[in-house]
């Protein structure tokens, strides 16, 4: 979605300082070894416990894989741990600054750390076998330029993994029912929805853009990639997601919403897999019982 009145600067300005993220995951001396630590250890065992898995950290092994819009490095670090040959980049300068202390500290070595803007990638074309991207593509002001980049910097046969905002329950319940209508912030916004999601995402609020997708805009964004894999996570469980108010539903309800599936209906994260290449898709059901045999 393209929002031509925002400019990158407002983007860059907002975060950096307290809205840097991940920093109020750990009590710990910030910019500590232990303070990475327990950021890490909090974003995959609590807050986004599926991206273990779903970001393939294992599975990247002496690639080259690029992080846009790497915050504070948490996600890279991990790539790096497998073995990959990673490089980062964000829009701002303490982020750069605090990831390659993340990787100092860690004993880990990174190809290129660089500030820029996902919008024009400071990277060659067909540099990369990974692109990783996490809740960044719906900050920046043309969402579908910056996809067009990660294309350009994949390798022939690359592939991008993107997580971007859905519209979970959550997301009609707190952003439009509670902050746009009860609290009348939609009228006081001259009835602007965008202005409402801006003002009522992330934890302190009043973003410069913060844009919730239907899969059909993500489709249409991603159009040039043959192939795309979406799929809904995280369930929405974090009621309140402010420093140290996490409020979050008992074990049992989620145990329960997870085993109705109820994730892949009313998750809030779009979780983007998307392949430069157009390799042959898996068959379906209906292909192998009736064409194949
Ligand atoms: C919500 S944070 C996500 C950071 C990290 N990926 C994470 O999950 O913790 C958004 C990050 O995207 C960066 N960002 C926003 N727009 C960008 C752009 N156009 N180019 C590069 N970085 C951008 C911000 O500077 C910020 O560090």
């Amino acid at each position: 979605m393209k929002n031509n009145k925002i400019t990158i600067e407002e983007v860059k300005k907002y975060w950096g300082k307290k809205n840097i993220p991940q920093q109020w995951y750990s009590k710990k001396k910030p910019f500590s070894l232990a303070w990475f630590n327990e950021l890490a250890f909090k974003r995959f065992g609590k807050y986004y416990d599926y991206l273990p898995k779903d970001a393939e950290f294992e599975y990247h092994q002496g690639e080259d894989v690029l992080e846009v819009g790497c915050g504070i490095g948490t996600d890279l670090v991990e790539y790096a741990k497998y073995g990959a040959k990673v490089s980062g980049m964000d829009l701002g300068e303490d982020q750069v600054r605090i990831t390659k202390l993340n990787f100092e500290l860690h004993g880990l070595p990174y190809s290129e750390m660089k500030v820029g803007n996902a919008e024009k990638l400071p990277f060659a074309d067909n540099s990369f076998d990974l692109v990783f991207c996490f809740g960044v593509l719906h900050h920046t002001p043309n969402t579908k330029k910056a996809i067009e980049e990660m294309f350009r910097v994949l390798k022939p046969d690359g592939t991008v993994l993107a997580m971007m905002y859905a519209r979970g329950w959550k997301h009609y319940l707190k952003r439009c029912f509670i902050h746009g209508i009860l609290k009348g912030r939609w009228m006081a916004n001259g009835c602007s929805w965008q202005k409402v999601y801006n003002e009522s995402s992330e934890v302190h609020g009043f973003t410069p853009k913060t844009a919730i997708h239907t899969k059909r805009e993500i489709k249409k964004m991603f159009n040039k990639f043959p192939n795309l894999e979406l799929r809904k996570k995280r369930l929405g469980e974090f009621f309140e997601y402010k420093p140290y108010r996490t409020v979050m539903f008992p074990k049992f309800v989620r145990n329960f919403l997870y085993l109705l599936n109820l994730e892949s209906l009313i998750g809030e994260n779009w979780f983007i897999r998307a392949q430069k290449a157009d390799f042959k898709k898996d068959a379906k059901l209906w292909d192998v019982i009736f064409n194949k045999y």
